[in-house]
């Protein structure tokens, strides 16, 4: 459904992307796991059309997606979870929702709808409607971020480490929604430094060194000795 090829970028002079190639098959949960700085969250912002490739092709649903600008490839139905929780602070929950539906901001009726939705599935965020959003806990802002992502009704949402600095309860609940949001049809490409969470959800996962794929490989039944598995494939110099 998505697909890098030999996707190069970076800022300014600095090439960060070195040629990545990946692949994120339409009802699937792909990670992207790697150290610190090795380019993560420049491959998602790539394929969400905040930063141009220099080199190399992104396709979605079959459609050239670089030189799309961000708030089209949004219409298009892939939407990103930016790493980091930020929300707008000063504006309440639910005006956070509705900055996600700004794309289809005259419809009014369909917003208000998929508003319900989203407090069905985020309860804690009905009680907090009101609230502002800065005064939101960690996990409560997470869950604001992916509930604003999804009032975009994405076909594909590309998630950037939703679980770090969250308590390990929050954790949990978070892995229980992606689950969840994939049994629903979504399809998913999830960046974490939380190994043990992304092998929990993920059926196939990619680990990215200096800008490049290492290697990627199927998570399999016999991959739950996560602590190994962390050592193994992410060596060293992991983090
Ligand atoms: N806006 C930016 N301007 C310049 N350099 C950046 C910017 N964002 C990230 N970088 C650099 O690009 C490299 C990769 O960053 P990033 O993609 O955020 O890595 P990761 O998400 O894997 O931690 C890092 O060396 C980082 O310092
Ligand atoms: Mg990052």
């Amino acid at each position: 459904m998505l697909e890098l090829d030999s996707v190069t970028a970076g800022y300014g002079k600095a090439q960060i992307l070195n040629g990545i190639s990946l692949t994120v098959p339409e009802g699937k949960i792909i990670a992207l796991l790697g150290g610190n700085g090795t380019g993560k969250s420049t491959t998602l912002k790539v394929a969400a059309g905040l930063l141009q490739p220099t080199g190399g092709e992104v396709r979605f649903a079959g459609e050239r997606l670089d030189g799309v600008k961000a708030s089209k490839v949004i219409e298009r139905g892939l939407c990103l979870v930016p790493q980091g929780k930020e929300v707008f602070a000063a504006m309440s929950v639910e005006e956070n929702l509705v900055m996600g539906a700004y794309h289809r901001r005259s419809d009014k009726a369909g917003i208000r709808a998929d508003l319900e939705a989203r407090y069905a599935q985020f309860p804690a965020l009905r009680d907090l409607r009101s609230r502002a959003a800065g005064y939101l806990s960690g996990g409560e802002r997470q869950m604001l971020s992916i509930a604003r992502a999804l009032m975009g009704r994405p076909r594909l949402l590309m998630l950037d480490e939703p679980s770090a600095a969250l308590a390990p309860k929050v954790v949990e609940q978070i892995a229980q929604i992606v689950l969840d949001l994939n049994d629903s049809g979504l399809t998913v490409l999830l960046v974490e430094q939380n190994v043990a969470m992304a092998m929990a959800v993920a059926e196939h996962l990619y680990i990215m060194r200096d800008g490049r794929i290492a290697f990627d490989r199927p998570i399999t039944a016999e991959d739950e000795g996560t602590d190994d598995l962390k050592a193994f494939y992410l060596g060293q110099d992991y983090g």
